[in-house]
């Protein structure tokens, strides 16, 4: 707890471009639940690296990263929005936990498996412990709850093992997280084969739709979107494409997948895709907008980077120090 209240951490790759899955899935929820938490966005850098990054294109991206959380409606004076690598208890906490964590736990981490299928050339150590990471960015600072899309809910199980791992040996030094999956919108996919996951990595520009399109794009990308022959728009496992748009369509106007069907009742697909796409610009345009303006203001961003580096370090500090004493380092002489 955190002045009276639980607290609530998470945190997106600065990697590639958004797409609307990370918006509806992650940055759509945090802004919806964050007034009844002590809430902690990290821009997990650290993260990116297990990835060859270019250093001046991860710096831009971390920055508009930030500035997104602020744009989307995230208020850095209630909310703690900080960059990872800021805060150097992620890292130093991670090699605690990574004694603490085995091979085959993370061995059968199903995106290390994805991933390294994809980076063939680069399987790193870093890919392999990613999930340890994940887990000190989330124990650190005593998450009570970790708002995420599905994708993410293997690792946030193995942080609850390591918490409670790690707490059956030392006594109550954790608190073992919970997730927060939002009711629509936890794992939107791919628009060109919808059985896949909306990815920012898709090769296929057509599959995503990334926050910073411009509106005729994005009524592009709905209008070519695969469905199917059935011609009927039902919430039905059969339809994968037209399930997916039922969910972007709920998702960003709040009407329920029953109510979508009725509403397009014995009408085509071509009238389905454009309210879809409709709905997802009316979503998108002010977000640009903000984000356009704040962009603009340098100082102000400086500051926020200043002022919540601070803050998180003060919260990851106090854990850290804990951690250490209970594991039998040397304490510091004042
Ligand atoms: P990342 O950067 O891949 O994604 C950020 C968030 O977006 C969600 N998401 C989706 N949700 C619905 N549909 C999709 N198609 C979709 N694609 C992505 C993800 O579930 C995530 O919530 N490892 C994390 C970042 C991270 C983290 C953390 C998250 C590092 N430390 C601690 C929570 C707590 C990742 O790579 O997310």
């Amino acid at each position: 707890m955190i002045n009276d209240k639980k607290v609530l951490f998470s945190g997106m790759q600065a990697t590639g471009n958004l797409t609307l899955g990370n918006y509806l899935g992650a940055l759509k929820n945090w802004v919806n639940i964050c007034d009844e938490y002590e809430c902690f966005y990290s821009v997990v850098d650290l993260h990116s690296i297990t990835v060859r990054q270019d250093p001046a294109e991860l710096r831009k991206r971390a920055r508009q990263l930030l500035t997104l959380y602020i744009a989307a409606g995230l208020d850095p004076k209630k909310n703690c929005i900080y960059y990872q690598s800021h805060v150097s208890g992620h890292a130093e906490l991670a090699w605690i936990l990574n004694c603490f964590t085995y091979m085959g736990e993370l061995n059968r981490m199903t995106q290390f498996k994805d991933k390294s299928a994809k980076h063939a050339d680069n399987i790193n150590a870093g890919l392999f412990t990613y999930p340890v990471l994940m887990a000190a960015d989330i124990l650190l600072y005593q998450a009570d709850v970790v708002p995420v899309g599905k994708d993410q809910l293997q690792h946030l199980e193995l942080t609850r093992d390591l918490a409670q791992r790690f707490n059956g040996v030392y006594g109550d030094v954790f608190t073992v997280p919970e997730p927060y999956l939002g009711k629509v919108g936890a794992k939107i996919m791919s628009l060109q084969e919808p059985t896949k996951k909306m990815s920012k990595s898709d090769e296929n520009s057509n599959a995503s739709v990334y926050l910073m399109d411009d509106t005729d794009t994005i009524m592009r990308k709905f209008k070519r979107a695969v469905t199917d022959s059935e011609g009927c728009v039902r919430y039905s496992e059969e339809q994968p494409g037209i399930r997916n748009l039922i969910d972007i369509y709920s998702a960003c106007t709040g009407k329920t997948p029953q109510d979508i069907e009725k509403e397009f009742e014995g009408r085509g697909y071509g009238d389905f895709k454009m309210a879809v796409g409709e709905s997802v610009v009316a979503v998108l345009k002010p977000l640009q907008e903000r984000f356009e303006e704040l962009s603009k203001d340098k100082a102000y961003i400086d500051e926020v980077i200043k002022e919540n580096g601070e803050k998180a370090n003060y919260y990851a500090t106090k854990t850290l120090r804990k951690v250490q004493k209970k594991v039998g380092f040397p304490e510091r002489i004042r």
